[in-house]
């Protein structure tokens, strides 16, 4: 007999939640609406956090939950003003947080897009909990302020684990060349004339794919899985010694792998190469 292997409640909540009718034409409205900064390369990399080598929005997303997290703390001591600073200054962190994670969101698709939705939806929730705390506090109404700070809190922990979920189950703003290595030794994978200035080859080693191409007459290998979310470079396009990634138009350098232009922030792992008797050989990094 067939057994049944429910899934677990999180999981079913998780799940659940994907797919609020709305999530989607929101998203849809709310890409339409964000396209003009989206456009904006050099706005993206920073709020993406190309120069810092990963993303931003997880560094940043700490600030704002660790202040709100020691305001309960600062009331059941009686420090009133400490609690209210906190509670401001968290307000503030939580918008560049958003800001952040809104970048890294407009380059998600389907299901992961609409989960990466409600996780911002719930942390808006938070957030106006906790300027309504802030308006109480400095209203004098301290005993409000305390309760909506506990449940912006609660609710900042909520929209945290969906964030988690993005990150851990979807592998959503992670490298996705990381657990890739080698081969450690020198290994044979083409004729030198198949690898051709400007054009795109791909060939199988070790049962992963291998980009090739030729710059100033020079061999150039790099693995073919883009380090951002795992498009196919080779798909891609050659412009002046990078290579563009076809889903969201990450720029690496042929050379080297360097990033020139997120989404990405870890580079593209690359090979060296050498010519032996008429054919390319490649040698990749060790574990
Ligand atoms: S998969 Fe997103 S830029 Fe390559």
């Amino acid at each position: 007999m067939k057994q049944e292997h429910p899934q677990p409640p999180y999981a079913q909540i998780v799940a659940a939640v994907e797919e609020i009718p709305g999530l989607e034409p929101l998203s849809e409205w709310l890409v339409k609406a964000l396209d003009p900064l989206t456009r904006r390369r050099t706005l993206m990399d920073l709020l993406q956090g190309r120069w810092l080598g990963h993303a931003l929005h997880p560094v940043l997303s700490d600030v704002p939950l660790g202040l709100w997290t020691s305001v309960p703390v600062l009331d059941l001591i009686g420090d009133d003003t400490g609690a209210t600073m906190l509670v401001a200054v968290g307000c503030v962190a939580a918008g560049a947080t958003a800001a952040t994670g809104a970048a890294d969101w407009s380059v998600t698709y389907g299901r992961d897009r609409r989960l990466a939705l409600a996780h911002g939806l719930v942390n808006t929730a938070a957030l106006a909990l906790q300027v309504g705390s802030l308006a109480a506090r400095l209203r004098g109404r301290r005993g409000r302020g305390r309760l909506l700070s506990v449940a912006g809190l609660a609710t900042g922990a909520a929209a945290a684990y969906l964030g988690g979920d993005l990150v851990f189950d979807r592998a959503l703003a992670v490298n996705h060349t990381a657990w890739l290595s080698g081969p450690a030794e020198w290994t044979d994978v083409a004729d030198d004339t198949d690898v051709t200035e400007g054009v795109l080859s791909v060939v199988d080693v070790d049962d992963r794919k291998v980009l090739l191409t030729r710059v100033d007459g020079i061999v150039c290998a790099l693995e073919n899985t883009c380090s951002h979310a795992g498009g196919p470079l080779n798909e891609g396009s050659v412009e002046d010694g990078h290579v563009v990634c076809p889903w969201h138009g990450s720029r690496f350098r042929l050379r080297d792998g360097a990033v020139l232009g997120g989404p990405a922030t870890f580079p593209q792992p690359h090979f060296e190469a050498r010519k032996l008797d008429g054919r390319v050989q490649i040698r990749g990094r060790e574990d």
